[in-house]
């Protein structure tokens, strides 16, 4: 026959060792989640304390209860067990309101920090285009130039993407990094003294060697920018951009004559890109030319200047750039 007065001491003898492992990680629980609680310290402060006594009060109930039965004091059994339920409808509930003023406190905390890594990241944006615009200004281009590049830029990537191609290396936030770099690509244009920049005429060879500088100039910016991180950011892509988009498939680009897939997949999104956008627009020495021409041009530069990959990608979305360069005319 069972001894229900060993079972009855077994089950809280367990429980109460339970409850004295619960006080003892209390603590715990609660110290890492400190620094989120700072709009409602005071109030889970409390209720943790509260909440806390009632459980040292149970550990003592069990013990009681434990002696009650083990001494065969039948009286004190029968309180115990009344106050025992009397009060655990309160710890419950005070459990209850804790974790949920915790769950609030967290989410306001999460809810400030997401705000505020937004409005870091569009003043990394922000920043990324005043800077632009410092370079591209000397060079009598304007704000609509960055805007629209950085378009034609994303187009290509979503087109890449979406046919399956570089399908490892062409993610959403590849695409986000490439967009965000395509406005420096010129950047090193700052380097470049105005008389040749502002030429109105040809450029002599010497002056056109001076000019090439600019990928060197803008890549070494960037980089020494970018050493600075701990981390690694769009500059690392930026870099590449920029010292890289005046590459031609065929090697006869500058500044490092890469040839094919040597030259970053980055930096020949952002050479058609650059292109198509000096095609369509007027200079003092060419006038703006049609979407079609633009696009003859650059079909007749597939696999000399413009990676083959690139230029299909093109075609495949050009009815979005000739949209892009109308809406987003000078
Ligand atoms: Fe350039």
């Amino acid at each position: 026959m069972i001894d229900m007065n060993a079972v009855a001491l077994l089950l809280i003898g367990l429980g109460g060792s339970v409850m004295a492992v619960n006080i003892w990680k209390y603590k715990t629980l609660i110290n890492p989640a400190e620094e989120f609680f700072s709009l409602e310290k005071q109030k889970i402060g409390m209720l943790y304390k509260i909440h806390s006594l009632l459980m040292w009060f149970f550990l003592i109930g069990y013990f009681v209860v434990f002696l009650g039965i083990a001494l065969k004091l039948h009286f004190l059994g029968n309180i115990s067990v009344g106050v025992i339920f009397f009060f655990g409808a309160f710890f419950v509930s005070l459990g209850i309101l804790l974790q949920s003023s915790m769950l609030l406190s967290i989410r306001r905390s999460h809810d400030d920090l997401v705000k505020k890594n937004q409005q870091l990241l569009q003043t990394e944006n922000v920043t990324i285009l005043a800077l632009a615009y410092l370079a591209e200004m000397r060079d009598h281009e304007t704000g609509a130039h960055l805007e629209r590049t950085s378009c034609y830029v994303r187009l290509l990537g979503n087109e890449l993407r979406k046919s399956g191609q570089y399908a490892d290396y062409v993610s959403p936030e590849y695409i986000d990094d490439i967009v965000k770099a395509a406005p420096l690509h010129d950047i090193g244009k700052v380097g470049i003294p105005d008389a040749i920049l502002r030429k109105p005429g040809k450029l002599t060879r010497e002056e056109f060697e001076i000019i090439k500088n600019h990928c060197d100039y803008g890549a070494n910016i960037l980089e020494m920018a970018e050493a600075k991180l701990e981390f690694q950011s769009f500059l690392r892509v930026a870099v590449k951009i920029v010292r890289s988009h005046h590459e031609k498939w065929d090697g006869s680009g500058y500044p490092d004559g890469l040839r094919n897939d040597e030259i970053p997949l980055s930096a020949r999104i952002m050479a058609l890109a650059d292109v198509y956008d000096a095609l369509r627009s007027e200079r003092c020495y060419k006038k703006a030319f049609s979407h079609e021409e633009a696009c003859t041009v650059i079909a007749e530069g597939k696999g000399t200047h413009f990676s083959p990959d690139i230029v299909e990608a093109f075609m495949r979305s050009e009815r979005q750039f000739r949209l892009v360069s109308t809406t987003l005319a000078d």
